[in-house]
């Protein structure tokens, strides 16, 4: 349980600085169980609170954890470069409370990316100790041969890394398409592996983290959805 002022919780939840929120509820902008509130100072429980701004209704969330099906052409970087971020396909308040990728998609991968402002899970959930599998569908330039599924399971040396990386799993989906199982998140890993096995990756979507499954979440691309607990255990489980 917690109390702030309105103003406050605003602020904590992206509507911007203290003295902005403040001048909206005053200009009649905030509502609370729909009576409109025009005293910045006024102390709330923030647990299960509900308001509106603009008329918008929004839940208090001391954190939010969202999965999003990203699109190609966006990047996940802080400050994308060559195409949009994929915080710009997010309400801007996301923004502003400092919400951010879990780990990185390269900008012409799709598919599951998590989303929090929750410093300790960003982390745990980007522990390489903690060997969180991610599901991965990559379409091959040439054919899936049972060679190709054989080397990426023995594992396949790449520039830079000490040891060689296999997938933890890997499926032949049909004459161009595998599933590959991974439990690190090293750079341009599953292209990188593709490349070291003889093959060449076209198209790579991540359709799974730990047991969260992207298919459950009934996303289009460039939809997303905040995370509830249950859905959120599952990111650690296989
Ligand atoms: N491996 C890649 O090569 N790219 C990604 O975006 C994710 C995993």
């Amino acid at each position: 349980m917690s109390k702030q002022t309105l103003e406050r919780i605003l602020q904590s939840q992206g509507f911007g600085t203290r003295k902005w929120c403040s001048q909206i509820i005053a200009d009649g902008e905030v509502g609370i169980n729909g009576e409109i509130v025009t005293d910045s100072r006024l102390i709330l429980e923030t647990s299960g609170l509900e308001f509106s701004v603009y008329g918008e209704p929004w839940q208090y969330r001391e954190h939010v954890y969202i999965a999003l099906n990203k699109p190609a052409d966006y990047e996940c970087s802080r400050k994308p470069s060559h195409h949009p971020g994929v915080l710009s396909l997010l309400p801007e308040q996301f923004s502003l409370r400092d919400v951010q990728p879990v780990g990185r998609l390269d900008h012409d991968t799709t598919g599951l990316l998590l989303m929090s402002d929750d410093g300790a899970f960003i982390h745990a959930q980007s522990s390489p100790k903690r060997h969180i599998p991610k599901v991965y569908v990559a379409t091959t330039h040439d054919a899936v041969t049972p060679q190709l599924v054989a080397q990426l399971l023995k594992g396949v040396k790449l520039h830079d890394e000490p040891a060689p990386l296999a997938a933890v799993v890997c499926n032949r989906l049909d004459e161009h398409q595998l599933e590959i199982v991974l439990e690190q998140g090293k750079y341009h890993q599953v292209k990188r592996m593709l490349a070291a096995a003889g093959n060449h990756c076209t198209a790579l979507r991540r359709t799974e983290i730990g047991g969260l499954k992207l298919a459950a979440l009934n996303l289009a691309e460039g939809e997303w959805r905040y995370l509830d607990e249950a859905q959120r255990a599952l990111l650690t489980a296989p």
